[in-house]
């Protein structure tokens, strides 16, 4: 079915300079981009868009990397594409991650780990609604 998803390249890989490269793995699967803004998150911004994570240990960690530096939004569509993404990104811990996925090429650790994808079409959903307004997600 065609999906859209969210997608952060998180504060690390807009450092490294490779958010082209990471555009182009989304392009060359298939994946169009229908919004895109950077941003630097604010900490309610970042907590926020967390709020899952709040009880987890990591959850501190997490925001205070996601806030390190600007990061670069967008919403991918095309054909399964909240599994598509999945598959490019890789395993959440960049050691997990099979070689030639994003994670496996750009991360660095578990919390510095180059990108963020929804999990699932819901979230993906509300995650969208967090960033975006719909008069910027195109076709309108
Ligand atoms: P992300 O897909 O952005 O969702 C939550 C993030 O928390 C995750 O990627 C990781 O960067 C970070 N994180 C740090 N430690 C863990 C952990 N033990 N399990 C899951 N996510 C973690």
């Amino acid at each position: 079915a065609l999906e859209r998803t969210l997608s952060i390249i998180k504060p690390d890989a807009v450092a490294k300079n490779v958010v082209g490269e990471i555009y182009a793995r989304f392009e060359k699967a298939g994946l169009k981009v229908v919004a895109a803004k950077m941003k630097h998150l604010s900490r309610k911004e970042a907590e926020g868009f967390y709020a899952v994570h709040r009880e987890r240990p990591f959850f501190n960690a997490l925001v205070e990397f996601m806030i390190s530096g600007p990061v670069m939004i967008q919403v991918l569509q095309g054909d399964n594409a909240v599994l598509k993404n999945r598959e490019l990104m890789g395993a959440t811990n960049p050691k997990e991650a099979a070689q030639g996925t994003i994670r496996a090429d750009f991360a660095e650790s578990i919390d510095a780990n180059a990108v963020h994808g929804s999990d699932a079409a819901e979230t993906a959903a509300v995650e969208i609604a967090y960033f975006f307004a719909t008069t910027e997600v195109f076709p309108r």
